[in-house]
């Protein structure tokens, strides 16, 4: 499933979050689902775990990422995700590199490349300017920059660090023009996710301020009010 390039990206990481694990995790989607309905403006998708992706998407219409998968063949391997199992699974694509599954340039280079193969988007995190520039050199759907010392902190990279997400958003388009840049960490607030696309980000990956909210669905439609 390719997701419209017309409009914002609201990815949502659900990490291993035990409010976002297992029969929670559809629940959460669901609930989700009906928050974002009726808002074209946006491409609500999820990050699930690879055991919760093919039942969160069998259950919902959201599409769905994994949050990893390996650089593998189909073969001797034991413990890897490939990017074929994901895909049967129902999944639309994978992060990579995310902050908390740091992975080598040649991995993420052979995982795009399989992935790609394979027709799943790609999103690959990275942590500043210059690894931001190398990820979209691979030229990815999408690219994602998260300072990491702010994932899970109550201030949004757009505030508490604009210049990265505008520098990153310059050095992604240098290299691959149509690479599609978010940006990540303490985003939760309509005013984040309008900062992030006036900073020219085309979207946000969060995790806590949706999964951890007393009310993810209010939480959604609080950052949803930001476009
Ligand atoms: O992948 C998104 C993530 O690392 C940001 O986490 O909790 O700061 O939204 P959070």
């Amino acid at each position: 499933v390719a997701l419209p390039t017309d409009r914002p990206v609201v990815l949502v990481n659900y990490k291993v979050y035990a409010e976002a694990t297992g029969a929670r995790a559809v629940a959460l989607t669901q609930a989700l689902e009906k928050a974002a309905a009726g808002g074209e403006r946006a491409t609500l998708a999820v990050a699930a775990q690879a055991t919760d992706i093919q039942r969160v998407a069998s259950a919902t219409r959201v599409p769905v990422f994994a949050q990893h998968v390996d650089a593998l063949s189909p073969g001797a391997g034991t413990g890897a995700t490939l990017a074929e199992a994901v895909k049967e699974a129902g999944a639309s694509g994978s992060l990579l590199n995310h902050a908390e599954r740091r992975l080598q340039l040649a991995d993420i280079a052979a995982s795009s490349a399989r992935l790609h193969k394979l027709g799943l988007a790609r999103v690959i995190c990275s942590d500043t300017v210059a690894t931001t520039r190398a990820a979209a050199a691979l030229h990815p759907e999408f690219v994602a920059i998260e300072p990491p010392e702010l994932i899970g902190g109550d201030v949004s990279v757009t505030s508490a660090d604009p210049a990265i997400v505008r520098d990153a958003v310059a050095a992604a388009k240098g290299v691959a023009p149509r690479v599609r840049v978010l940006c990540g960490a303490g985003v939760k607030t309509g005013a984040d996710l309008k900062a992030a696309l006036a900073l020219g980000a085309e979207g946000v990956l969060l995790a806590s301020g949706i999964v951890k909210a007393k009310d993810p669905a209010a939480a959604l439609r609080g950052l949803l009010s930001g476009l």
